[in-house]
This record gives C-alpha cells, sequence and structure tokens, in this order.
C-alpha cells in the first residue's frame, strides 16, 4: 500500500474510532498501578437517563489478569457500565478507577483507551476492502503507525507482533484475504486482533457470540480463555452455555445493580438470580 494512501486510511479510522483520534493529553501506557492485585474498581456508580437509575449504587470489582463474566436480563445496565469504564457515559456518583491511581471518571475516551482499556463494539468496524494484515497493520498504536506511514514499511518486531496476533486471532491462514471475504465470526476475531495491537490491559466485550455458528463459539471461547493471564477481560454475554465454558466468576447485573457473584453453578442456584429469570 502506498504511504498516501496509509495517511488516508489512518485518518479515516480516527473518524471510525474516536478513541484512535490525536488527544491532549496521551497517557503513558503501562503506569496502572495494581499492586493490590485490582484493575478496575467501580464504587458507587450511579447513572440516571431522564429520571430513570441505569445504574445503582454499583460496586464491581476486576482483579488484574482474570477473565469476568457479566450477565443479567436485558436492561440491566450492562452496556452501560461498559460505557462508563470506557468514558462514553460519565456517572452521576461515585467512583471509577483503573488501578489504584488512575481515575477514569477524569478521562477522555481517547485517555482512557491510551491507557489500555480496549472497548469491542457488537458490530466489526474492519475495513472490508483491506486484508486481515493491513487491517492488522492499520489498527497498531499511533506512535508506531508514524514509522510506517513515513518509512512505508514494518519493522521486523512490527511484523512479528502482527503475526503473534494472527496466529491469537486464528487467521493465520487468511492473512492476504480481504477482511469482506471473512465469515461472520472470523470478522470479530478480527477485530478483536485489532484491538490487541493496541496492546490493552483490559478487554471489554459485549455480547461476543452473538450471531456465531456453534464452532466459532467454541473457538471464541478458547480465545478469551486464552487473552485473560496476559490481559483482564470482561466479558458481556447471554448465552448460559457459552458462559458456564468460560468463566470463574460470574457477575449478575439487576436493575444496575449487583445481584450475585461467584461461581456459574453459585449464582445459577441462587434463588434471587433464579427470581429474576424467570421473571423475564
Ligand atoms: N443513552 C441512554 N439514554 C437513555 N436510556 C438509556 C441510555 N443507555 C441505556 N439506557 C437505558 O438504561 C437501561 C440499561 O441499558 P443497558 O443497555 O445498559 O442494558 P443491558 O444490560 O446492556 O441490556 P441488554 O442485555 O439488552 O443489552 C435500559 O433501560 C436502557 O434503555
Ligand atoms: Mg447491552
Amino acid at each position: 500500500m502506498k504511504a498516501l494512501d496509509q495517511v488516508r486510511e489512518v485518518m479515516r479510522r480516527d473518524r471510525v474510532f474516536n478513541f484512535m483520534a490525536q488527544g491532549q493529553h496521551p497517557v503513558i501506557k503501562g503506569k496502572v498501578d495494581v499492586s493490590k492485585d485490582i484493575i478496575l474498581y467501580l464504587e458507587s456508580v450511579s447513572v440516571s437517563f431522564d429520571g430513570f437509575k441505569a445504574i445503582n449504587d454499583l460496586d464491581l470489582y476486576i482483579n488484574d489478569g482474570e477473565l469476568r463474566c457479566i450477565i443479567g436480563p436485558n436492561g440491566a445496565g450492562k452496556t452501560t457500565m461498559m460505557d462508563i469504564i470506557t468514558g462514553k457515559t460519565r456517572p452521576d456518583e461515585g467512583s471509577v478507577y483503573f488501578g489504584q491511581t488512575m481515575d477514569l471518571t477524569k478521562m477522555s475516551e481517547y485517555e482512557i483507551a491510551s491507557a489500555g482499556i480496549g472497548r469491542k463494539f457488537q458490530k466489526p468496524t474492519i475495513f472490508p476492502e483491506h486484508t486481515v494484515f493491513e487491517n492488522l497493520e492499520l489498527a497498531m498504536e499511533a506512535d508506531k503507525r508514524v514509522w510506517i506511514t513515513l518509512f512505508a514499511r514494518l519493522t521486523p518486531a512490527q511484523n512479528d507482533r502482527i503475526h503473534e496476533v494472527l496466529q491469537t486471532i486464528m487467521l493465520e491462514q487468511h492473512a492476504e484475504l480481504k477482511a469482506r471475504h471473512l465469515s461472520h465470526g472470523q470478522k470479530q476475531w478480527l477485530e478483536i486482533g485489532m484491538l490487541l495491537m493496541q496492546n490493552p490491559r483490559v478487554l471489554l466485550v459485549d455480547e461476543p457470540i452473538a450471531g456465531m455458528t456453534h464452532q466459532e463459539t467454541e473457538k471464541t471461547a478458547e480465545l478469551l480463555t486464552g487473552l485473560a493471564g496476559e490481559h483482564s477481560v470482561v466479558v458481556v454475554e447471554h448465552d448460559m452455555e457459552f458462559v458456564r465454558s468460560i468463566a470463574k466468576t460470574v457477575t449478575v447485573l439487576h436493575e444496575g445493580h449487583v445481584l450475585a457473584e461467584g461461581s456459574m453453578d453459585e449464582v445459577q442456584n441462587n434463588p434471587k438470580v433464579i427470581e429474576v429469570y424467570l421473571g423475564e
């Protein structure tokens, strides 16, 4: 791809993802203080929309490197919770911290993303006319993309990183395929790969398996469990079988509040949880 085309693509991507637009105060990554083993704190968080409390006195703690599943009926506030973490929605009350020191309520969406919190949206925002490889290349962190734009080539380390991510997202065989030819599930994986190119500490994934085949669902389970450890992964999902297959700790949200938390067996046998789901 010619350098000029690449610059155009990068500009286009900045418009698609506002977190990729240049901010005033880029946050230095790797500074997150997880000395207490907790990477995300939401404490006494509330937010109302036109008087309706979508999030109501929510306390949520995510451990560094864990894979947490969040379940709950429609309208429980799961997506709003992610909007709050990523700075899209500001809480009316409460505190939201990334590690011990980073107050997310005082940071822009761009700053939060640069600090290492990546979010996967349901509709993949990939470039269909570019190859899988190029999509990952374009998703590389902004400071590294400057090099590519200037010299129209990747450094060996960048090339290695792309191949590592290709392997992680199970698309090594399709590196040269235009993204529009991928299956629905593969497109979702590519978008996860694009997030990984930003080296996030935390990955937020809202309903990852919607519309996937059974086989794609199983592979997505492997992908997400494989990412935990190195990353902290927060997954919102309705499919209980899927949640059971990946979850260690499950948090049940109901009316913007934590209704129950524990292993899948614990929450599924919790009378309050059963009542909420039966009443749906
Ligand atoms: N920007 C907004 N303006 C007004 N109301 C909103 C807004 N965002 C969310 N809500 C409301 O807040 C409540 C929680 O919505 P949210 O999307 O967080 O639920 P959810 O748990 O993600 O549900 P689902 O499982 O259906 O995705 C809903 O009643 C929703 O209508
Ligand atoms: Mg939702």
